[in-house]
Order: C-alpha cells, then sequence, then structure tokens
C-alpha cells in the first residue's frame, strides 16, 4: 500500500424527500443567496426545481437561476454562469442534475475569484485554489461529481473537453434523493453504471500492485453495480436498486476506492487512459455520452494492454465473474503465461458482455466515429494527457490510434 492522502469533505444527505431540506440546510450552513444551475429541462418536468426554490424561499434564501447546461457542458454556459453569480452576490452555487450541472457549477463557482478567463484553469494556465462553495441535488448517479475533485468542460470553438482537479471545488453539502432517479432514461441509468465501473476500474488498473482493503471495497462496489444495474433497468422505480447504485456512485469517485493504489507516493491512482481515450470523443461530438463512450474505448484499451499484467485481469475476472484463474497445475502442458493471458481476455469479454446487458455499444461506429476522426482523436488525447500517456503502460500516439482501430 503506497502513502495517500484521502479527503472527503461534503456532507450527504441521503434519503426520499432528501432535496426538500435544501433550503434549511443551506441556511443552517449560513448561506443567503445561492445560485442554482440546472440542465436542459428534466428537473423542471419533474417538479424537482420548483421543490428546491420553495424550500429555499421557505427557508429565507434569495436565489437566482440559470438553465440550459446541456450534457458534456461548454464553457460559455459557465462564463454565463460567472456573470450571473457576480451580479447577484452568490455565496454558494446549487447544482441540480447530474455531473454536467454539478461540473458548471464547480467551473462557475471558481471562475468567480478569478480575474482571466475561466478557460484557463482547463488550459493548465491557472490553477483553481479558491471557490465560491458548491452544492448539490443529484439526480443521476454517474458522473461522481457530488463528492469529486475534478470538474470536466467542453470548448466547442477548440475542440476540445478538458479536465480540471481541486479539492477546493468538491461540494459542500450532496442531497441524494434515489427516488429522483427513478425518471432517467434506460441509456442514462446505463451509461451511469457504465461510468461507475471505469471510475473504479481506472483505480484498480492503476499500476500498483495488490492492495488488499482497496481491492475488496473496489470488487465490492462492482458487485453491487453488477447486481443493481439490471434491476434498476427491468424496474426503475425499484428504491432498493437506486439507492444503492446512487450511494455506489459517489464511492466510486470520491477517492475511497484508490487509497493507496497510486504508483507514486501520494499522487492520484491511475491513469485514466480510457477516461483520456472518451473525453476526445465527447468532444469531437457533445452528443456522445461519457459512459456510452467509455464502454467502447475501456475494454479495447484494457486488451491492449492487459499482457503487461494478466494475472491483474485473470483476479478480477475470479472475483467479479466467478471466472477460472489458472492454476500451475504440474505437467497439465499449458503454457502459464498463456494460460493467464486467456484468463485476462476472458475477463475483459465478461465485463463487456457486462455493459452490453444494459443496452451499451460496442464499436465506435455505433458513436458515429469514422476511421478519419482517428488522427483528431489522438492528437487531442496526446494534448490533453501527454505524449507518452498512462500508468498501466505508458501509451505513445500510435498505440492510442491502434486502440481507437481495435473498436472502430
Ligand atoms: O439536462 P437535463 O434535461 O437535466 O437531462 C439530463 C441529461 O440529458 C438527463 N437527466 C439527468 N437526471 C435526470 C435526467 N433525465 C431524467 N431524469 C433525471 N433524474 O441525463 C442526461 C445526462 O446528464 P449529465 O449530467 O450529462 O450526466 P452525467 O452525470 O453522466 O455527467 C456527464 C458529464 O460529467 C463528466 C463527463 O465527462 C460529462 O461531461 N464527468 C465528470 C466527472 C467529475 N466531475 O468528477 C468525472 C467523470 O469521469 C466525467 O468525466
Ligand atoms: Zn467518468
Amino acid at each position: 500500500m503506497n502513502d495517500f492522502q484521502y479527503y472527503s469533505p461534503t456532507k450527504f444527505i441521503f434519503g426520499a424527500q432528501a432535496a426538500d431540506s435544501v433550503g434549511v440546510t443551506l441556511a443552517q450552513m449560513g448561506f443567503s443567496r445561492p445560485l442554482v444551475v440546472y440542465g436542459q429541462g428534466s428537473v423542471v418536468r419533474s417538479g424537482l426545481l420548483d421543490r428546491v426554490e420553495a424550500s429555499l424561499i421557505q427557508a429565507g434564501l434569495e436565489p437566482a437561476s440559470l438553465g440550459g447546461i446541456r450534457p458534456n457542458p461548454e464553457v460559455a454556459s459557465v462564463r454565463e454562469g460567472i456573470a450571473q453569480a457576480r451580479t447577484h452576490g452568490a455565496d454558494v452555487i446549487l447544482a441540480v442534475g447530474g455531473g454536467s450541472v454539478i461540473d458548471a457549477a464547480k467551473a462557475i463557482g471558481f471562475g468567480v475569484p478569478y480575474s482571466g478567463d475561466v478557460w484557463d484553469f482547463f488550459d493548465r494556465k491557472a490553477k483553481p485554489t479558491v471557490c465560491v462553495p458548491i452544492a448539490c441535488v443529484l439526480t443521476i448517479p454517474a458522473a461522481g461529481s457530488e463528492a469529486s475533485a475534478s470538474c470536466v468542460i467542453s470548448n466547442d470553438a477548440l475542440g476540445m473537453k478538458r479536465g480540471a482537479g481541486s479539492d477546493c471545488f468538491r461540494p459542500v453539502v450532496a442531497f441524494m434523493d434515489p427516488t429522483l432517479t427513478y425518471t432517467l432514461p434506460p441509456y442514462q441509468t446505463a451509461a451511469g453504471l457504465t461510468d461507475m465501473m471505469a471510475h473504479i476500474l481506472e483505480r484498480y488498473f492503476s499500476g500498483y500492485g495488490e492492495v488488499t482493503v482497496t481491492d475488496n471495497i473496489a470488487i465490492g462496489l462492482m458487485k453491487t453495480l453488477i447486481t443493481h444495474g439490471p434491476i434498476a433497468l427491468a424496474e426503475p422505480e425499484n428504491y432498493q436498486a437506486r439507492a444503492n447504485i446512487m450511494w455506489t456512485g459517489m464511492l466510486a469517485h470520491n477517492d475511497l476506492a484508490g487509497c493507496g493504489r497510486s504508483v507514486v507516493s501520494g499522487g492520484r491512482p491511475g491513469g485514466w487512459e480510457s477516461h483520456a481515450l472518451e473525453h476526445e470523443l465527447s468532444a469531437l461530438n457533445p452528443q456522445i455520452t461519457h459512459g456510452a463512450g467509455l464502454a467502447v474505448v475501456m475494454p479495447a484499451w484494457m486488451r491492449y494492454v492487459c499482457h503487461r499484467d494478466p494475472a491483474r485481469f485473470a483476479r478480477l475476472g475470479q472475483d467479479l465473474f466467478g471466472l477460472e484463474y489458472p492454476t500451475q497445475a504440474q505437467g497439465s502442458g499449458q503454457n502459464p503465461d498463456q494460460a493467464l493471458l486467456d484468463a485476462a481476455l476472458k475477463a475483459i469479454s465478461a465485463l463487456q458482455a457486462f455493459f452490453v446487458s444494459l443496452g451499451m455499444p460496442t464499436s465506435l461506429s455505433e458513436l458515429g466515429i469514422q476511421e478519419q476522426d482517428i488522427p483528431r482523436l489522438v492528437d487531442g488525447v496526446l494534448a490533453s494527457k501527454g505524449d507518452p500517456f498512462g500508468v498501466f503502460m505508458p501509451l505513445t500516439g500510435t498505440d492510442a490510434r491502434a486502440i481507437y482501430l481495435s473498436c472502430l
């Protein structure tokens, strides 16, 4: 187990009706002028926005609001939010929605005290250190932004999607009501499940050896998703399934599932290779859902790199899917390295079959990506992550191209 720091300062208010306590809770925390940020209409249609605003007003707060944040949020809406938060004198940014809305709220929060353009933070010209406090009412378990130190924003003019990281914008409070997720379309439920699996697996395949406690947490979280994901899809209003999934989504990405797994002492566990490969897909086409992109590129990345440590993949297959872990039986005549590699490939296929069973795609072409797009995707990955990039196995542009081609 390598050295690590673990910081998860968010207060969680979890349960049916959690959203009705937003006003009282924010007032108790000393806030009075929230900027409420929301997406493209789901919270209007469900009545959640009205409930939250009523709760704020009843508690004596004075909200302003900004709607229309799209999935894969665009920097223009962040700039609009920064201007509005300044005019309003917002002392908390309250996101009501999913990862896209929460990330827009975060960028607004650290953009407000900054005198330059907010894109500087995503262009590595500035690092977020101060932020207007962030609160959120989560409506889709997926990105884990409700407790994460990450914020991902797109810039259509530059054709980029970039992340910024800092503890300063981890939400101070997250309201998590599983019944709010009953209205999720199956595709979004499935993409969310895939994203959560990916957040755990990026850490699981960090390049570090075994860390028993963290590995067991990771396996437990993934088993929870494998159990409850299909139930939520079959019975969208199954509270136990939705609740287990919602809490797992937070645990998948608040860093608990990576403690001690960084190859660099005190560093971030994992090279986040699949996320790097996916973010270029949704930068190229903002209609692509993050989790769906991951369902395609993550198995492709795994097949490309698993020869580096096939035992780790074979162990995953055994722990997660009950597959056989090859024993080195004397006189079996089988090459033990080949047996491990075969087991690794079976584990990856089982994982991909799970994504498919949820309704996720297996190829880039299903997402509308063509071979001629690949050079641009590769350039984007290298510009964003460096050359080479990745930790489990350092990858060059040639490797990235091969991975994209393998799942075309
Ligand atoms: O915009 P509305 O109308 O609200 O509809 C949304 C959106 O179309 C809809 N939706 C959300 N809750 C709903 C609902 N529809 C019906 N009922 C509900 N209860 O679902 C669609 C997707 O929402 P979005 O917020 O985009 O989903 P998600 O949480 O998956 O967020 C994706 C974004 O987060 C980034 C992704 O790259 C992407 O930009 N990520 C952020 C991370 C972080 N901050 O830590 C980490 C992740 O790896 C990820 O990169
Ligand atoms: Zn993700």
